[in-house]
Parts: C-alpha cells; sequence; structure tokens
C-alpha cells in the first residue's frame, strides 16, 4: 500500500516549495497538480480559444497528451505533446488560464485519472486544490496550508521578479484575489480544506519554519 500525503491551499501558501523539500526529504514523489492545470491552459491559450469557452476547451481535450517526468533531482518537468513547457506555464496569463479551465468538469474529469494513477505507484506528495478532498480522499496525510493575501502576493511578486518577469505587486495582488475567488467559487471541486486535514498558516512563518510543521504533522501520522 503506498503511502500519500495531500497538500492543499491557495497559490503563494508556500505548498510547492514545501512539497517539494519534504517530498525529498521523505523519499517520496513530488507531484505539482497545479502544472497540470497550467499545461491544460497553455494548450487552450495557443489554439486561441477563450479561457471561459467550456465547449471549445472540451474540443480540445483530445488533441492533449500530457506526461509528467522526473529529472535526477527529483524536479518534476511538464511535457505538452512531446515538449517541455515547465518554463512557459509559470506566466501570469497561464495561471488565469489555468484557473478558468479548472473550473470546467470535462477538464477535472480528463486530468483526475493521471493523479490517482501516480498515487497507485508511488509514494507521493501531492499538492493542489482538491488532493485531500477529491482526488485522494483516503490519502493518509493531509495538510491545508494558507497565508493572508498580501504575503502570498508579496512571495508570489518575489519568485516571478527573480525569474526576471516585470509584474507590479498590485497586478500580482489583483491577479491573486480573481484566483482565490475562481478556485474558491467553483461548484465542483473547490478549494476548501478536507473535513479531516491539518490547518497550517503560514503568514508569519518562515520558509524553514513551514517545511518543520508540515514535517512534524508527517512524522507524526506515518510514524517516520
Ligand atoms: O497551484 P497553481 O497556482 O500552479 O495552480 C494553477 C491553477 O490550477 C489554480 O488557479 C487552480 C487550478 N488547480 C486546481 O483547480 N486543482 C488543483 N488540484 C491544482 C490546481
Amino acid at each position: 500500500m503506498k503511502r500519500s500525503v495531500a497538500i492543499d491551499g491557495p497559490s503563494g501558501s508556500g505548498k510547492s516549495t514545501i512539497a517539494r523539500l519534504t517530498a525529498k526529504k521523505y523519499g517520496f514523489i513530488y507531484v505539482d497538480t497545479g502544472a497540470i492545470y497550467r499545461s491544460v491552459g497553455l494548450f487552450v491559450k495557443m489554439s486561441g480559444a477563450g479561457s471561459k469557452d467550456s465547449k471549445a476547451v472540451e474540443k480540445l481535450l483530445p488533441e492533449i497528451k500530457i506526461d509528467i517526468r522526473y529529472d535526477a533531482d527529483g524536479v518534476q518537468h511538464m511535457i505538452l505533446n512531446g515538449e517541455d513547457v515547465s518554463e512557459r506555464i509559470r506566466t501570469p496569463e497561464v495561471s488565469i488560464y489555468a484557473s478558468d479551465v479548472s473550473a470546467m468538469p470535462h477538464v477535472r474529469a480528463f486530468l483526475l485519472d493521471m493523479q490517482r494513477e501516480l498515487a497507485r505507484r508511488y509514494d507521493v506528495v501531492m499538492d493542489g486544490r482538491d488532493i485531500g478532498t477529491v482526488v485522494l480522499p483516503d490519502a493518509s496525510v493531509k495538510i491545508f496550508l494558507t497565508a493572508s493575501p498580501e504575503a502570498r502576493a508579496k512571495r508570489r511578486h518575489l519568485e516571478l521578479k527573480a525569474k526576471g518577469l516585470d509584474v507590479s505587486f498590485e497586478e500580482v495582488l489583483s491577479d491573486m484575489e480573481y484566483r482565490d475567488r475562481n478556485d474558491s467559487s467553483r461548484e465542483i471541486a473547490p478549494l476548501k480544506p478536507a473535513a479531516d486535514s491539518v490547518f497550517i498558516d503560514t503568514t508569519n512563518l518562515t520558509l524553514e519554519e513551514s517545511t518543520e510543521a508540515v514535517s512534524k504533522v508527517i512524522s507524526e501520522k506515518l510514524g517516520l
């Protein structure tokens, strides 16, 4: 029986960095499910369809082939129809596309098996919005990470600037508020803590402190 750790929360809560470090520590595979939605978002954007055009997106799905590869350092790479798009999926425009297409039931159904299959095959730390509630309701450990919108926007802004993207803090904050509303208010698999999740607020914690808090929960629950 494989073990799985579900980490859910809004963007900028520190999820991906913490999940990656934690997976490394325990020798689990890290699965960033946001990157999978982003790959669909990128494909839809490149095809010229609108991000909210559900009918057009549904028609495009059969043309999408997504593979996940891990390099020697355990870093996840997204392969979209044979091309490594790991960098291209990180722009603010693709964030909005990913959030919009992720509200569509056919997109979620299309990606569900792929995520569950990974957890069947490997010990995983999987992060996203609905991992503890929908994708892996029987996960061994469920954590919900959050932080204030300002703290999250500040972190995301620094990340984007470090990558050389020229965006203002206000733009990042307003994109984040848009996505928070979208991701939490959609009918299907909205962002919400699973009833049996452990809630961790990282607003006033450093990355090290947040990772430590997450590790503590995992070690206790899994007896590691
Ligand atoms: O984690 P992220 O910011 O890279 O995710 C991009 C978008 O994908 C996010 O706005 C909502 C969607 N998403 C989702 O609906 N369910 C998940 N499990 C992961 C991401």
